[in-house]
């Protein structure tokens, strides 16, 4: 992505999650409700549920407030070693002071190295708001090519759905074509798991190497 396009991606996204009190709620982060923001995680984390290594690296794309990392303490996964990256400073702030063993980080996933590897990236709802007159579609390509780049085992993304009904499909946000969206994964790996069937408007992607 070229530095123009980057620089308007942030900009127009750090606006948009822009709140005046922080209250390490759901709508902070502008989802509908902690049960629809659970039940996300919990299919993300299927990405590495059944890998039983001492230590695993993970890298949380679009981090928020640190919900999933509650959620991995609350469910007791005791071999993460958990980061967040997220472009909004507030967000970070407010991440770092709630877990100060949590390692946040206040920058874009463009923005960050190649030599630094995760074992696992997943990101939830970062894909989701939509940049007028941009291609979100080649926007969401490189996302994922940059998040597969980045990690020795396998990614996990959620987006929302175009196969729902029409008129639940709004303009601030980017529905998704799954079938278009799985021929540009499988570019990437052929080892891919889909799950559409936990929300009406919602699918994740787990791409293993
Ligand atoms: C809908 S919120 C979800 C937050 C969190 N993943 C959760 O589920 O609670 C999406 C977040 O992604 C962040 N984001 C969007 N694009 C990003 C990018 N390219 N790099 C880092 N963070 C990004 C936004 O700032 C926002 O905090």
């Amino acid at each position: 992505m070229d530095k123009g396009t980057h620089d308007k991606f942030k900009a127009f996204t750090v606006k948009f999650f822009e709140t005046n009190k922080i209250t390490d709620s759901y709508k902070d982060v502008q989802w509908g409700s902690t049960e629809s923001q659970n039940i996300r995680f919990q299919y993300l984390c299927k990405l590495f549920e059944e890998d039983q290594t001492k230590e695993i690296t993970l890298l949380d794309v679009g981090c928020g407030l640190g919900h999933l990392y509650d959620f991995i303490l609350e469910k007791n996964y005791d071999n993460i070693r958990y980061s967040g990256l997220d472009i909004q400073r507030d967000f970070i702030e407010f991440a770092k002071k709630k877990h100060p063993d949590g390692n946040f980080m206040n920058k874009s996933l463009f923005e960050l190295e190649t030599d630094q590897q995760y074992d696992y990236l997943v990101a939830s709802g970062t894909f989701s708001v939509t940049v007028p007159n941009e291609d979100m579609k080649k926007f969401l390509e490189e996302s994922v090519e940059k998040m597969f780049t980045l990690c020795n085992k396998g990614i996990a993304f959620n987006l929302l759905t175009t196969k729902m009904p029409s008129e639940y499909i709004g303009t601030t946000e980017t529905h998704f074509d799954p079938v278009e969206i799985l021929d540009m994964c499988f570019k990437l790996t052929n080892r891919i798991n889909v799950y559409h069937s936990y929300k009406p408007n919602d699918f994740t992607i787990l791409m293993y190497k």
